[in-house]
């Protein structure tokens, strides 16, 4: 069975381990569809996945990390960032074993936690090409809003689509 909870600092500890080993591998599904494709360097992977990089978004109160755990076992996980009182944007959902409903179960956790806390919308952007992110997003109920061409922070540019999920309908 899969449970989510919100991660505290230890949570969040064990959470960059769980990533910083994952992606020792370079030849796994997981690196090749999340770094690879995108042409990330190495060194910047690692830094965005420290645990110093996760503690000190936490620590600012704006970044909350919610995990999938299967038997205490971290199976995948999401980080949103406050953007304002009534948005947040999803920055990252993962999951190491997809298409199980997963990732549908984090985002149904989120969206009802964060509508306590007042939230009305969710904003997610994802790479133009990354079909079934898009597919993931859209048919949990996100509206495309905006389509850009971004500079990524390890100097590509990529073709981003921007979601918007509406929390009152
Ligand atoms: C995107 C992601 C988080 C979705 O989580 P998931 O647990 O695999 O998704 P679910 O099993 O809950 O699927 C829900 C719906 O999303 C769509 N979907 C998810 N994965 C899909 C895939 N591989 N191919 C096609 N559609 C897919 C389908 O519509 C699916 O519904 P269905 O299975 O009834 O057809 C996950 O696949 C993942 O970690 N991908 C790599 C990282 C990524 O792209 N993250 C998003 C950008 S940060």
């Amino acid at each position: 069975m899969i449970t989510i909870k919100k991660a505290d600092e230890e949570g969040t500890r064990i959470l960059s381990k769980k990533l910083l080993s994952l992606l020792e591998d370079k030849s796994s599904k997981l690196y090749q569809d999340n770094i690879t494709k995108f042409g990330i360097p190495d060194e910047y992977v690692k830094r965005a996945f420290s645990e110093n990089t996760l503690l000190k978004a936490t620590e600012t109160g704006k970044s909350t990390f919610y995990l999938a755990l299967e038997d205490k076992e971290i199976v995948g996980f999401a980080q949103i960032i406050q953007q304002d009182a009534k948005t947040i944007e999803l920055d990252r959902i993962i999951v190491f074993f997809p298409r199980k409903g997963i990732g549908t179960q984090l985002l149904k956790e989120i969206i009802q936690d964060q509508k306590q806390n007042g939230v009305k919308n969710i904003i997610v952007a994802t790479g133009k090409e990354e079909d079934h992110a898009r597919q993931f997003y859209e048919k949990n109920g996100s509206k495309q809003v905006d389509e850009k061409i971004i500079d990524t922070p390890w100097g590509n540019k990529l073709t981003i689509i921007i979601y918007n999920l509406n929390l009152e309908n």
